[in-house]
């Protein structure tokens, strides 16, 4: 069923001078011949509807430019009785799983979100050697060896661009440009919906204001849990490193730190600092110490993700041949979701089969991160017991940096940046301030450099 992506079914030109769409488009000069590719659609939700619409749009431009032409030849959903605006006139529409895959396809999209029913569905296609193109970071995170290696063994090619930060192309320019780099870390900020709450919360909203306007926004799910938890995030994260190593990170190697307890006062400080509070989502992928990590982290303004403001995401990769390449762009959104599924489907189409090579890669041992940590600290008169903090502060073994009092309307604040220590060690020391000293309360978050400034450690 593959080859039929790249053996030509020819139909026929549109006569000169007339375009497929109203008679307000503009007239393009038609493609001599092109291929009709069949496409199965799992899924006619905002990302399946998006893609639909986006083909619609480029159908001429895309014939034209590729010689292809997508044609929606079957769709499944849950609900087929649901009313919907527009849809593929000659697609078949089902909620039957097995009438959708006795369908001849030559790739689906698969757009259902969700690990079952969604594995079942991709790896039967895999497996009978059906090319598929993804936008389920769930999927991917939990199944990502056992799908790959269905297609392995039938040929058949998977592809996932939309998945991670759906409005930045990530994922191919690690597969297809970056091949000969050893990507040594990746430091990210992938959840539409955590940096617009962290966005909302810096200029002074509480959590629940920020997620009641991410939700009007249309970003928040009903239940925003995965993305406040850092889950999503997490699932996102899994995805890059496997992209990048050919093998799947499981989740307990990564530490998981949401953004739920994150108030206005932390950016203030932060902000008093030089930096903001930020969804970072962070892998070290070098030999010394490989690390995963998800947390709201303090960032330097001289730090390009600094600048990542509101729904959009941002990557920044360093290797031993790219020391600061730095992306960003839309997370999430039926266009630019679209956009990467058709990149995809035409990279198919015109015959790419580039992947990593797994086996090459040695294996990567996951240790806990160690990080620096920006900490803030409030203690009962704490000029009187200054010395005191200070003393147990020096005694716990913990560096400082820079460590400065901050004065704020409800009192003063002794704040500072640490020297790289393990979450372990950061818990340890808080809760032997607390015993030992008037503090009544000590908040940490991780805390990035700028790219300048990790070079030169
Ligand atoms: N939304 C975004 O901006 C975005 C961006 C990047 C990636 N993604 C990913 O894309 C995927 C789809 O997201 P979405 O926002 O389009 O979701 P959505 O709006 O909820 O749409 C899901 C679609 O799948 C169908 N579906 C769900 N469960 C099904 C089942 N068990 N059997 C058959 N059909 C089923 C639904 O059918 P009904 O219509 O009948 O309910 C619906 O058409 C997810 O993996 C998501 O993480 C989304």
């Amino acid at each position: 069923m593959r080859n039929a992506m790249s053996s030509p079914a020819v139909v026929p030109p549109l006569p000169a001078g007339q375009s497929r769409g109203g008679p307000h488009r503009i007239v393009e000069e038609p493609a001599a011949s092109h291929r009709t590719i069949r496409v199965g659609l799992l899924g006619f939700g905002t990302v399946g509807r998006g893609l639909y619409a986006l083909l619609e749009r480029r159908r001429d431009a895309t014939a034209r430019r590729h010689g292809v032409a997508f044609e929606i030849a079957a769709i499944l959903v849950r609900d087929v009785e649901r009313a919907r605006d527009a849809m593929p006139a000659t697609a078949l529409v089902t909620s039957d799983p097995e009438r959708f895959l006795a369908g001849r396809f030559d790739v689906v999209v698969e757009a259902i979100g969700g690990v079952e029913p969604a594995a079942r569905l991709v790896g039967t296609l895999l497996e009978r050697g059906v090319d598929v193109v993804t936008a389920n970071k769930a999927l991917l995170a939990d199944r990502w060896d056992a799908l790959h290696a269905l297609a392995a063994a039938s040929g058949a090619r998977l592809r996932w661009e939309a998945s991670v930060a759906a409005g930045i192309p990530v994922v191919g320019l690690l597969r297809r440009s970056l091949q000969s780099t050893q990507v040594s870390r990746v430091t990210a900020i992938l959840n539409a919906t955590s940096n617009l709450v962290l966005t909302k919360i810096a200029w002074g909203s509480s959590l629940e204001d920020a997620l009641l306007h991410a939700r009007r926004q249309g970003f928040a799910e009903a239940d925003p849990t995965l993305d406040v938890s850092g889950i999503d995030a997490a699932q996102k994260l899994a995805i890059l490193v496997a992209t990048i190593r050919s093998r799947a990170l499981a989740p307990s190697e990564i530490d998981v730190q949401g953004i739920e307890s994150v108030r206005p006062e932390d950016s203030v400080r932060a902000a008093a600092f030089g930096g903001h509070l930020k969804p970072i989502a962070f892998a070290d992928l070098g030999d010394a110490r490989p690390g995963a990590w998800i947390a709201p982290a303090f960032v330097p303004d001289r730090h390009p993700l600094a600048r990542v403001e509101g729904t959009s995401n941002g990557v920044h990769l360093t290797g031993d041949t790219v020391s600061d390449l730095f992306l960003s762009g839309p997370g999430a959104g039926a266009d630019p979701t679209a956009a990467s599924l058709l990149d995809d489907l035409l990279a198919l189409a015109n015959g790419d089969r580039s992947a990593r090579t797994p086996a090459l890669d040695p294996p990567l041992r996951f240790q806990p991160p160690l990080t620096r940590w920006f900490v803030s600290v409030r203690a009962d008169a704490l000029e009187q017991h200054l010395e005191n903090v200070l003393e147990v502060v020096a005694g716990s073994g913990l560096l400082f940096r820079e460590l400065r009092v901050l004065r704020e309307p409800t009192g003063p604040v002794l704040a500072g940046i640490t020297v790289p220590i393990l979450r372990d060690q950061i818990e340890r020391i808080g809760a032997r301030l607390e015993a030992a000293t008037a503090v009544t309360e000590l908040r940490a978050w991780r805390a990035i450099d700028a790219p300048v400034e990790e070079a030169s450690r």
